[in-house]
């Protein structure tokens, strides 16, 4: 599995990938990275040094200002990920790397040293029909990258966005996995304006995202939380509707009171997904995108045919999303949802903050 989740361009790992810890040199610089050396929970992270990395051919070198983490990067450190098991560790995980270009490889023409950056994680082959004819997220040999709890990433250079003066590199970090996920699955539902949105779980990050998205995009948005705190911070965010509670029956009334969903982004799974399905309008759209409540749905078939209702798997987005993304921040569409920063040192804190559902919107790490 690992080598599925890491391959670069289908090439056997570099040397110099984050993932590595061998190949250090007695005159190497160090750097400093958030090791998984346990897959226990938050007391697994380690902060151990490595050798700062030399880029290859198409590769770049970047100076990490801010890695988001996400519940995937969770699920991994819980021991909840068919990708990582203890024979990897120890293992650098971080997908959302934004920061300075500080070395390219001898090939890299589409950034320079000293520009300011975002990664789109997307590791694709090139090669496939769906590289060739796009969308690239639906590449047969998907993966994503891994090493941004790091102060500097080894990543592959024409994944790189280059980011406009006035888009911080901090806000720019929030976007990849959460905002590109929902911003795609938002295109997969055909969200429009006037349209009513049905975002279960709406305070954390794809939640959020899919909050403000909906809004730019014109939309209203119905969304849940079981903290009622926690959704009054929503409603400066764009949320119309905000309903406390996680017990599907209560939710069902409460969103019936509300009105038929034109669409439902779904990244809770378990019994969110027929829950969507009751509040979808005939014809209406569900895109499902995680399982943080459940890898498995029991859902009403007739229901499904006789509504005409669409049931949609989406998996992060394109590298053109993150490029619009970075561009409705730069516009003033919407500003990223940053709950909190922390420097490397406490990227256990972030991690246990994630498990104990504190935050709102993005949790980010800043070497
Ligand atoms: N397929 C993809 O490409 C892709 C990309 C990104 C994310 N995802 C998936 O999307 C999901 C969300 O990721 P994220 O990083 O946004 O996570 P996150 O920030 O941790 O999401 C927190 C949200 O989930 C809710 N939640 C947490 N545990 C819950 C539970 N047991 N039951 C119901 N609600 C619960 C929280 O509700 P409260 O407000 O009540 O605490 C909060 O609204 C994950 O399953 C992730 O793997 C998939
Ligand atoms: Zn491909």
């Amino acid at each position: 599995m690992r080598q599925f989740w890491h391959s670069l361009t289908q090439e056997p790992l570099s040397p110099n990938s984050p993932v590595l810890l061998t190949g250090w040199t007695a005159n190497a610089k160090a750097m400093r990275i958030a090791a998984f050396t346990d897959l226990t929970g938050p007391d697994g992270v380690s902060i151990i040094d490595r050798p700062t990395p030399e880029p290859g051919r198409r590769e770049a070198l970047v100076d990490i200002e801010a890695c988001a983490i996400n519940r995937h990067d969770l699920w991994i450190l819980e021991g909840d990920s068919a990708m990582v098991d203890t024979d990897d560790l120890p293992f650098v995980s971080g997908l959302d790397v934004a920061g300075v270009v500080r070395d390219v490889g001898e090939d890299v023409a589409n950034v320079d040293p000293g520009d300011r950056v975002v990664l789109c994680p997307n590791e694709t082959c090139g090669t496939c029909r769906y590289c060739r004819e796009g969308p690239e997220n639906l590449c047969e040999n998907f993966s994503l990258y891994h090493g941004g709890l790091a102060e500097i990433a080894c990543v592959r250079a024409d994944r790189l966005v280059a980011l406009p003066d006035d888009v911080g590199t901090v806000e720019a970090a929030a976007l990849p996995t959460a905002y590109m996920t929902a911003y795609h699955m938002l295109r997969r539902v055909e969200a429009g304006p006037t349209d009513l949105v049905f975002v279960p779980g709406a305070t954390g990050g794809v939640g959020v995202a899919g909050v403000q998205l909906a809004a730019v995009l014109g939309a209203h948005s119905v969304g849940t939380s079981s903290s009622r705190a926690k959704l009054d911070r929503l409603e400066s965010l764009g949320l119309d509707h905000a309903i406390v509670g996680t017990d599907p029956d209560q939710l069902r009334t409460a969103i019936a009171d509300i009105g038929p969903v034109d669409s439902v982004l779904n990244h809770l799974g378990g019994a969110y997904t027929q829950l969507g399905l009751d509040v979808l309008r005939r014809n209406g759209r569900m895109a499902v995108c995680g399982r943080t409540a459940g890898g498995t749905s029991e859902i009403d078939i007739p229901d499904l045919f006789l509504g005409h209702k669409r049931l949609i798997g989406s998996t992060m987005g394109t590298q053109g999303d993150l490029e619009t993304l970075v561009d409705l921040v730069d516009d003033g569409a919407f500003t990223p949802e940053i709950d909190r920063t922390y420097p490397l040192s406490e990227a256990g804190a972030a991690f246990t903050a994630m498990q104990d559902r504190e935050s709102v919107g993005k949790l980010l790490i800043t070497p």
